[in-house]
């Protein structure tokens, strides 16, 4: 979520119970890419997946693209990408709050947005916008 225009600045609020945490803290550095519907099998995996028992990258074979201020890579199909560097961490119970600086962005013309909608008798559900 947006948190401020000037400084240009997102949030992302990580359970504690995963491990994408852990690699943000180190790195102090992430990418918030927003998918389209061509990528829900790869968000689906990934959100179901931990990146410490498998390596979510390989295993989808999902495009990236070198980001050009941090070492986190972008995901080349997402309709928006935007390269973070961390400014503050925040507890938030049992989640984390990472906001990030966002110090480049990058638009697929045309791509529309998927977001989630909730669940439906304990299954995800995606709209595309
Ligand atoms: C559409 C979608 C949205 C999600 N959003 C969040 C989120 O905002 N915060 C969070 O902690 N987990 C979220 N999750 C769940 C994590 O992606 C999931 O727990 C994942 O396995 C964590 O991976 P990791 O252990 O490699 O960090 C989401 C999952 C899906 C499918």
């Amino acid at each position: 979520m947006k948190c401020s225009w000037e400084p240009p600045l997102f949030a992302v609020a990580l359970s504690k119970s995963g491990y994408t945490h852990r690699l943000i803290r180190e790195s102090k550095e992430f990418v918030i890419a927003v998918p389209n519907k061509g990528l829900q099998p790869v968000v689906e995996f990934f959100g179901s997946t931990h990146g410490n028992e498998v390596d979510k990258f390989a295993a989808t074979g999902v495009a990236t693209t070198s980001a050009r201020h941090i070492r986190s890579p972008l995901i080349t199909d997402a309709t928006i990408n935007m390269e973070c560097v961390l400014e503050q961490e925040v507890d938030s119970g049992d989640h984390l709050i990472f906001i990030g600086r966002v110090v480049a962005a990058y638009l697929n013309e045309g791509q529309k947005v998927l977001l989630n909608m909730g669940r439906q008798n304990g299954k995800r559900i995606f709209e595309e916008f």
